[in-house]
């Protein structure tokens, strides 16, 4: 029987699960085992910065993704947390990059909007991991910043093929180098019944809220947090999760675990309105 150990480190804000021998199967690159995403493709990622001290940058902390111009929908692990507590005036957000820090121009967040079945204290794991942040000012579409679409509440996601994007780590403990290109890694959906028999060996429910997607070697890693889930669906790419949490990071058996966006596309829409 393979045992699982329990590490004291943060994995995508959630709970952390490692195996103890290394898996001799190839090395991941990439978010893990993604690659770098050509400009353009994925318009509607976003970088979520928070100010660090020691090198007075804004430092790149999660992902997200525009809801329209003027809202990112991201998780809500990444604003609270047990160990994180950002105000809106902590936050900045990046649009239209490729490459992260090559020319920011961050725009100020006024207004956090956490889900409010989000429990801080169970954090990504006890689910509704997802907030809404205000930006000051709507931002200027371009080929490179538009909004994402988003699915409708009755959609129930197929065993597909979706991807998922951002500027997280490579493998566990291994950030992404510079220039820091945008990662993108295909993921197929995993059924609820498939994930939740898989994390119940590690006593993590998966509720009928959350949303899995991953293969062996493939999937999200710590600072990906936030970001877009998109599977495309009749020629549109619909974001159907919230990068949420999982095992560190893309353990085969163990897909990454999505805020379910079609469960929460009513509680969006009550504060972000559909625009042109
Ligand atoms: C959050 O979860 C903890 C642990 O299960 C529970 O004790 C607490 O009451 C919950 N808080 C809220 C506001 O539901």
């Amino acid at each position: 029987m393979l045992r699982l150990l329990l590490l004291a480190l943060p994995c995508l804000g959630g709970s952390v699960l490692a195996f103890p021998a290394r898996d001799p199967g190839a090395e991941p690159v990439g978010i893990v085992g993604g690659q770098d995403a050509p400009a353009g493709k994925w318009p509607w990622q976003v970088s979520l910065r928070k100010f660090n001290e020691h090198n007075g940058q804004w430092t790149h902390v999660c992902g997200g993704s525009l809801a329209n111009r003027q809202w990112v929908l991201t998780a809500a692990h990444c604003v609270k947390s047990p160990r994180t507590n950002l105000g809106a005036w902590a936050v900045r957000v990046q649009v239209g990059q490729l490459k992260l820090y090559d020319n920011d121009r961050l725009t100020k967040v006024t207004q956090i909007i956490l889900h409010p079945k989000y429990n801080v204290s169970l954090s990504a794991k006890g689910g509704a991991d997802i907030a809404l942040l205000k930006l000051e000012a709507p931002v200027a579409l371009s080929k490179y910043v538009r909004a994402v679409t988003l699915p409708p509440a009755a959609l129930s996601v197929p065993e597909m093929s979706c991807w998922v994007t951002g500027w997280g780590n490579i493998k566990s403990g291994h950030p992404l180098l510079s220039p820091w290109n945008l990662q993108q890694v295909e993921v197929p959906i995993v059924s609820n019944e498939r994930c939740r028999r898989q994390y119940q060996q590690v006593d993590l429910p998966i509720r009928e809220d959350m949303l899995c997607a991953g293969a062996k070697f493939r999937g999200p890693c710590q600072g990906d947090s936030g970001g877009p889930l998109v599977c495309n669906m009749k020629s549109t790419w619909l974001q159907v999760g919230v990068v949420s949490f999982g095992a560190c990071c893309g353990l085969p058996n163990y897909p990454g675990v999505y805020a379910r966006v079609s469960s929460y596309v009513p509680w969006i829409r009550q504060h972000v309105p559909l625009q042109p």
